[in-house]
């Protein structure tokens, strides 16, 4: 028989608790045009959305932006005086966003920034200067969730907002809540929980 010793048995139920955490593919951006479409502009109300969270010469950043269904209403919000930070890993989404504020006359106000899978990379100048975070859709298709809430965590303003939702199809109410923890862990506060249609979400903010 092994035996193990209690911090061996520790490490391996954490283990089995991050593999059951397994991240999900990379939504493809071959299939962008699913993301904005007028079935989810009427379920999601993208324009309340941005009134609710972002206040015009914010500094916003839309991490998992895809081809810009959020950005757009974030852009809007913000007026000539702000600025949203689109954040995404692939060049198909980012091609997208860019060609669509383009034409609706936005991009002055975005920032299109691409990231790697472990990091958003941003300069330092950016630390401590976003006022709003939004990731969308987006924590289960990344590999380090906690890592990414510090960095989130990092960029925002002492009390600055950020909203977080996952799909409820996708993510159990189990593993949302362990990443609400990684969020306290990473210097959040849970302010409320709700659901965003029929969807996970929470609005947290930065310790001031
Ligand atoms: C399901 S889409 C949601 C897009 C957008 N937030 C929306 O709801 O319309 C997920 C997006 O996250 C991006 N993504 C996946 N993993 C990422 C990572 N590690 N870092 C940054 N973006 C990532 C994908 O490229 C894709 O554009």
């Amino acid at each position: 028989m092994v035996r193990t010793t209690a911090p061996e048995r520790a490490d391996t139920a954490d283990k089995k608790r991050k593999e059951s955490h397994h991240h999900h593919e990379v939504f493809s951006a071959e299939k962008a045009g699913q993301l904005d479409t007028r079935l989810r502009r009427l379920l999601y109300r993208p324009d309340i959305l941005a009134e609710r969270l972002v206040k015009p010469g914010d500094h916003v950043l839309d991490f998992g932006c895809g081809p810009g269904f959020f950005t757009r209403e974030f852009a809007n919000q913000v007026g000539d005086g702000g600025k949203v930070i689109a954040v995404d890993l692939q060049e198909g989404m980012l091609r997208i966003l860019r060609e669509k504020m383009e034409r609706e006359g936005l991009m002055k106000r975005v920032m299109i920034h691409q990231c790697t899978p472990d990091s958003i990379g941003l300069p330092p100048a950016f630390d401590g200067t976003v006022d709003v975070a939004c990731a969308i859709f987006v924590v289960h298709e990344v590999p380090d969730p906690t890592r990414l809430f510090w960095e989130i965590s990092r960029l925002l303003k002492p009390g600055g907002l950020f909203f977080y939702t996952e799909p409820f199809y996708v993510v159990p109410g189990r593993e949302f809540r362990e990443h609400l923890k990684e969020a306290e862990n990473a210097g959040f506060e849970v302010v409320k929980r709700h659901l965003f249609f029929l969807n996970r979400a929470a609005h947290l903010r930065k310790a001031v």
